[in-house]
C-alpha cells in the first residue's frame, strides 16, 4: 500500500494554488504541530484557517488531539502556515499522503520547516516534561523502504538520491538552545536523536531495550517522513519533541503509557514550547532561498 500511490506535481501545485487563491498570506515558515501542541496556531495574529477537509487533494487527521486545521498568519513579524494535526503513517495514509502538505508548503515558498512531536524517552538523562531539539533522526520504517521518496523522483522537487547528513539544520539547533537559557529553561532542554517506528501500539520492553541499546534518546511515530520530504526539497528544518513519558524498559516496571497521559503532558508544557518556538522563529534569519516559481 505504501509505495504503490504517487501524487503528481500538478496535484501538489493545485493545492498550493488553490490556497493562494483564498488567503494573502505568502508564508515563510510552515509549523507541524504534534499531539497537544497545537495552541500555537492559534497565537498567530491576523488568521485565515482552513479545515482539512475544505482543502482541495488535502489528507484528513484521524487522530484524537489532532485538531485537522491549516492556520496561516503572522507570528512576531513572519508569516507563517501551521498544521494543528498532522498526517501519521498507522492511520493508514500512504507515506506520500502523510508528508502532502510538506510539498504544498515548498509551493508557498515556505523556506524553514518546523516539526513538533510528543515523543517517549529512552535517555535516563530526559524525564516527562522535558524537551529534545531533534539533532538526528532514525527512521525504522524508512530503513526497510517505507520512505515517501520511494517510487519515481519528482526532479521538480529535489535528486533522486539526496544527502540527509545536516538535516537538523545546526544554526537553528543552537539558536533554540541559546533561547532557552534566556528563557530560563535551560534545565528542560537538551538534544537528542529521535527515532521514528511505525506504531500505533507503543513499544514492547524487548523493542525499548532496543531502541536503547541503538542511542536513540526518545521515539515517536511521525515526524521522519516529513523531514525527508523537506530536506529532499531544500527545506530547512528544526524539529523538537516533548517528552511525554519514560519508555518501560523494565520487566519490573508497573508503569504503562497511554495516549491521555501523553496529551496531558503536551497540555502542561504547551506554553513552553510555544515561547521557545515562538522567539526563535522572531529571531531566525529568513534567506528567501525558496524560489518556488522555478519549482
Ligand atoms: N512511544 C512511541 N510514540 C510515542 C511515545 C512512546 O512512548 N510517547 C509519545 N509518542
Amino acid at each position: 500500500m505504501h509505495s504503490k500511490e504517487q501524487i503528481s506535481h500538478d496535484e501538489y501545485q493545485k493545492t498550493a494554488d488553490w490556497l493562494k487563491s483564498q488567503t494573502k498570506h505568502r508564508p515563510q515558515v510552515a509549523i507541524i504541530c504534534g499531539s497537544g501542541l497545537g495552541m500555537l496556531a492559534d497565537t498567530l495574529k491576523c488568521q485565515d484557517s482552513f479545515a482539512y477537509s475544505d482543502i482541495p487533494g488535502f489528507p484528513q487527521s484521524t487522530v484524537q488531539g489532532h485538531a485537522g486545521r491549516l492556520v496561516f498568519g503572522e507570528l512576531k513579524g513572519k508569516t507563517c502556515v501551521c498544521m494543528q494535526g498532522r498526517f501519521h503513517m498507522y492511520e493508514g495514509h500512504s507515506l506520500c499522503k502523510t508528508t502532502f502538505p510538506v510539498r504544498v508548503f515548498k509551493l508557498l515558498g515556505v523556506e524553514t520547516l518546523i516539526v513538533t512531536n510528543a515523543a517517549g524517552s529512552l535517555a535516563d538523562s530526559l524525564q516527562p516534561g522535558d524537551i529534545m531539539v531533534i539533532k538526528d533522526h532514525i527512521s525504522f520504517p524508512g530503513l526497510v523502504g517505507l520512505n515517501p521518496l520511494c517510487g519515481p523522483n519528482d526532479d521538480k522537487f529535489g535528486p533522486r538520491f539526496p544527502a540527509m547528513s545536516g538535516c537538523y539544520d545546526k544554526g537553528l539547533r543552537s539558536l533554540a538552545m541559546e533561547i532557552a537559557k534566556q528563557q530560563g529553561v535551560a534545565g528542560l532542554i537538551q538534544e537528542g536523536v529521535y527515532a521514528m517506528v511505525g506504531g500505533p501500539n507503543f513499544e514492547t520492553i524487548a523493542e525499548a531495550r532496543l531502541l536503547h541499546r541503538l542511542g536513540v534518546d526518545a521515539v515517536g511515530m511521525s515526524t521522519a517522513p516529513e523531514v525527508v520530504v523537506a530536506t529532499h526539497c531544500g527545506l530547512r528544518v528544526f524539529g523538537l519533541s516533548l517528552i511525554t513519558n519514560k519508555v518501560v524498559k523494565s520487566y519490573e516496571d508497573s508503569d504503562s503509557v497511554n495516549h491521555e497521559g501523553v496529551l496531558e503532558v503536551g497540555r502542561l508544557r504547551s506554553q513552553t514550547v510555544q515561547q521557545l518556538v515562538t522567539e526563535l522563529i522572531g529571531r531566525m534569519e529568513i534567506n528567501n532561498n525558496n524560489n518556488n516559481n522555478a519549482v
